[in-house]
C-alpha cells in the first residue's frame, strides 16, 4: 500500500513525550525519516527511536532546547550532516508555568514565551532554507484551543499559544509562492504529563465543558498532523484545525 510520506523528512520538536511522541511516530509509520528532538528525557527519546526504526524508517535523537536559537543552530548543522535535509517541521515543544495573573512574575511569563512562542519562531528561522529547497515544505504549529478562548491561570501560555496563531497565518502569506504550507493545529486538553497535572476537581470541571465528554488523545493530533504534512493536504495553508471534542467552535 503507498504511504504517504515516503521519502520524506522530519523534525519533531519536544517528541520524547505526550503528543510529539504520537506525532513523531504517526510521521513514521507514514513512510517518514523523523528526528526526535527533546530538551531533557533523552531515555525517552531513545526508546521513540526504537520505536520508529520497528516501521523500516531512519530515525536521529537530538538534545536542544528550542528557546535557544544558538542550540537549534547547531541542531540543525548536525541534522544535515548526519540525516538530510528536512523539509516537515513540526513545532510542539510546549511547557506551561500556571499561575493567576496577579501571582504570576516576570520569569514565568518569560519562560512560557520562550518556549511556546519563541521557539516555534527560532525552529521555523532554522530550517525554512531546508524546507524551501525541497519545492515542498510543511511546517505545521501545535498551538492550543487555549489561545483561542483563554483559560484561567494560563495568561502567558494563552499569549504563547495565540501568538503562534498569528505566526502561523502571517507566515503562510509569506511562504505560499514557494508551495510550502504552513498550518496550526489547536488541540484541545489532551491526555499527556500536562493534563495529569491538572487536580481532579479541575479536570472534571473541564470534562463538563466538552461536548464529547472526554479529553483527547495524543494520537488523534497525530492523525491531523500526517494528514496536513501529505500531499492530500497541499491545499490547505493558514488553517487552524481545532482538535477539541467541540469546546471550542
Ligand atoms: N496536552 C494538552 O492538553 C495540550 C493541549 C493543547 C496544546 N498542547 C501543546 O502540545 C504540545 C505538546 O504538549 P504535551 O501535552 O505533549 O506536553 P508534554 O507531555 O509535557 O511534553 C512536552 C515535550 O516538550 C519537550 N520540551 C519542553 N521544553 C522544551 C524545550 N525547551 N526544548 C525542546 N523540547 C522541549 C519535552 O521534552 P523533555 O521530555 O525532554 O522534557 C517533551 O518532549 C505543546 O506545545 C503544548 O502546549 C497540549
Amino acid at each position: 500500500m503507498e504511504l504517504l510520506l515516503e521519502g520524506r523528512k522530519a523534525l519533531v520538536t519536544g517528541a520524547s513525550r505526550g503528543i510529539g511522541r504520537e506525532v513523531a511516530k504517526g510521521l513514521a509509520k507514514e513512510g517518514a525519516d523523523v528526528v526526535v528532538n527533546f530538551n531533557k528525557n533523552e531515555k525517552m527519546a531513545d526508546d521513540i527511536a526504537r520505536e520508529i526504526e520497528k516501521f523500516g524508517r531512519n530515525t536521529w535523537v537530538y538534545p536542544a532546547s528550542t528557546s535557544n536559537i544558538e542550540e537549534v543552530r547547531k541542531m540543525k548543522t548536525a541534522i544535515e550532516k548526519n540525516f538530510g535535509k528536512i523539509d516537515i517541521l513540526v513545532n510542539n515543544a510546549g511547557i506551561n508555568i500556571d499561575r493567576l495573573f496577579v501571582k504570576m512574575n516576570e520569569a514565568e511569563w518569560q519562560q512560557v514565551i520562550d518556549v511556546n512562542l519563541t521557539g516555534y519562531f527560532n525552529c521555523s528561522k532554522v530550517f525554512l532554507d531546508n524546507i524551501t529547497e525541497s519545492k515542498y515544505g510543511r511546517i505545521i504549529n501545535i498551538a492550543s484551543v487555549v489561545g483561542q478562548m483563554g483559560n484561567i491561570g494560563q495568561v502567558n501560555y494563552a499569549a504563547a499559544k495565540a501568538g503562534v496563531i498569528g505566526m502561523t497565518k502571517a507566515l503562510a502569506r509569506e511562504m505560499a509562492r514557494s508551495k510550502v504550507t504552513v498550518n496550526a493545529i489547536a488541540p484541545g486538553f489532551t491526555r499527556t504529563d500536562m493534563v495529569e497535572g491538572i487536580p481532579e476537581e479541575v479536570k472534571q470541571k473541564i470534562l463538563k465543558g466538552i461536548p464529547l465528554g472526554r479529553f483527547g488523545e495524543p494520537e488523534e493530533v497525530a492523525y491531523a498532523c500526517v494528514y496536513l504534512a501529505s500531499d492530500k493536504a497541499a491545499y490547505i495553508t493558514g488553517h487552524v484545525l481545532d482538535i477539541n471534542g467541540g469546546m471550542y467552535m
